[in-house]
């Protein structure tokens, strides 16, 4: 004898190349308590057991117990079965497989749910000597003994997971969140590498805010109502931090290349919709717009640089109505350029219809402007409670309307009318996931609600790396908890009904 000795709970020794292992029977299951019952797995009657140990060992000697007694009697009516194995077939072969490796997970998930964690892992690490680089087992291992506080041992074996089964999400994101708990964030690099490229995010949508500067000041808009207390920060994003945005950000079908403020406002507009373009990362390019700031040439610069499309705001083209709800808006100004975009740009042009208390009442009259100015695809949408409450229409009054959209598209034959959001989703809202926003500082936040200045966000991709930011722990566990429930910064929402939480 000699070598190592290795232990799985109390019932297989093994020493060198001798093996003493004890396994109860199955029938030992109809005379156990629920509570012990967790304990027996791998039951063997005798012919089994024989047949495991045959595979490693030369020489067999079975025996029975019955209470404290071990003898060689009838192993039918023996409690447990008690065996010596000698001489280990071929040369440096491992232990003997008493147990694989999904029988040793189901003893560890069971001892875990027992609340023993520490023999839990005592088996993992026991089983490891048996099936060394068994992904599962070193992903046990490790979780476990991070739960112990054994963060060494932790993360030794995230990295040998990581290496042995160099595909697995999993063992990568235990073992980045393992260095990160440990303060060790700056060694997570190529982990975090590894995971954006085995889990590339696909977007659909991107929300990049180019400016906060604004020519208009409508009544409902969060920089209005922001800059009325004081609170709003005039800004550009450079061209340069637009580019490194865009180079930081995966493939994503479309890209909006505006957030709160009037996008036009930039002083490089054209150039920032060149970097969109030329990046090849976005199938579609576009804005919003209240299309008052420039001419029908530069709009078409824009489209010759690769803008998609453009939408364009029109609450109202009456006169005292649109001052009202878009205050500085020329309903005349507004109508002609509307008008020559339509014409100039036929089929790129989409006018967005911000509906609320205020402007319901002439929502008709407004289709019949928006239909004699050649406009032909308009999407209405309800007006959000962003400091102004009262304008905001009730869910009712929102089925109301939904309810007389055929009858507006009998109405009004040359306009495409939509009308999103009338009844808010009771789904779990994706857009953290996949139609998230990035203000003008660069801070990355879950979606394009969620832009004003300093709240919250995931991090800054222009102080931080994407994989930071977008896997980083933080990140993932806001993610998480937002599949349970909302938080309080949905709450609101228009588009979505929040979950408990919010
Ligand atoms: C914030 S603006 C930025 C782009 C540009 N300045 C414009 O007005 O088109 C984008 C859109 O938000 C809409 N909007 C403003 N305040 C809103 C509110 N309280 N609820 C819903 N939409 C709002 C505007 O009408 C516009 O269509
Ligand atoms: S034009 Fe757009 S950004 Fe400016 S105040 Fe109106 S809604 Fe807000
Ligand atoms: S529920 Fe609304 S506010 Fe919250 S993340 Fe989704 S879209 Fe944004």
């Amino acid at each position: 004898m000699g070598g190592s000795m290795h232990l799985i709970g109390l019932r297989v020794v093994c020493l060198g190349a001798v093996l003493i292992v004890g396994r109860p029977k199955p029938c030992a299951l109809q005379h156990t308590s629920e509570a012990s019952r967790g304990s027996l797995i791998s039951l063997k009657t005798a012919a089994t057991l024989r047949d495991r140990l045959a595979r490693r060992f030369v020489n067999l000697f079975s025996f029975a117990m019955n209470d404290d007694v071990v003898h060689t009697g009838c192993a039918p009516v023996a409690d447990c079965l008690p065996a010596m194995a000698v001489g280990q077939q071929g040369l440096g072969a491992a232990m003997p497989d008493v147990m694989t490796p999904a029988e040793t997970m189901i003893r560890i998930e069971r001892l875990v749910a027992q609340g023993l964690v520490r023999e839990a892992a005592e088996v993992a690490a026991a089983a490891l000597w048996q099936h060394a680089d068994q992904p599962d087992l070193l992903l046990a291992m490790a979780a476990l003994n991070e739960h112990l506080g054994e963060t060494e041992l932790a993360l030794g074996a995230y990295e040998r997971a990581c290496a042995v089964a160099a595909d697995r999400v999993d063992a990568w994101r235990g073992w980045v969140d393992a260095l990160t708990h440990a303060g060790r964030a700056a060694d997570a690099g190529p982990g975090l590498a590894r995971l954006m490229a085995l889990q590339p995010p696909i977007w659909q949508q991107v929300t990049v805010e180019v400016t906060t500067y604004c020519n208009l000041k409508c009544r409902g808009c969060a920089r209005t109502i922001d800059a009325a207390r004081g609170q709003w920060t005039n800004r550009h994003m450079s061209v340069d931090s637009f580019r490194r945005i865009v180079e930081a950000i995966p493939p994503t079908a479309e890209i909006v290349t505006q957030g709160v403020g009037e996008p036009t406002l930039h002083p490089d507009l054209p150039g920032i919709i060149a970097v969109a373009a030329g990046s090849g990362k976005f199938g579609c390019i576009c804005f919003t717009t209240n299309a008052l700031v420039r001419d029908a040439d530069y709009h078409q610069e824009l489209f010759d640089r690769g803008l998609s499309h453009l939408l364009v705001s029109v609450d109202s083209l009456e006169p005292d109505l649109a001052q009202t709800v878009r205050g500085g808006t020329n309903a005349s100004d507004l109508r002609e350029r509307l008008a020559i975009l339509l014409r100039r740009f036929p089929g790129r042009v989409i006018v967005e219809i911000t509906l609320g208390g205020t402007n319901l009442h002439g929502l008709a009259q407004t289709l019949a402007d928006l239909q004699a100015t050649g406009a032909g695809r308009v999407n209405i949408h309800p007006f959000d409670d962003m400091g102004l409450p009262d304008d905001c229409l009730s869910r009712e009054r929102r089925a109301a309307i939904a309810q007389v959209v055929p009858d507006l598209r009998r109405a009004f034959p040359g306009l495409h009318i939509e009308f999103h959001n009338a009844d808010p989703s009771p789904a779990v809202c994706r857009h953290p996931l996949f139609e998230p926003a990035i203000r003008v500082d660069g801070s990355l936040t879950p979606c394009c609600r969620i832009l004003d200045d300093g709240g919250f966000s995931f991090g800054n991709l222009l102080e931080q790396s994407f994989e930071e930011v977008w896997f980083g722990t933080a990140t993932d566990r806001w993610r998480r908890a937002f599949e349970q429930r909302s938080p309080d910064l949905c709450a609101g929402c228009p588009m979505f009904l929040p979950r408990p939480g919010a």
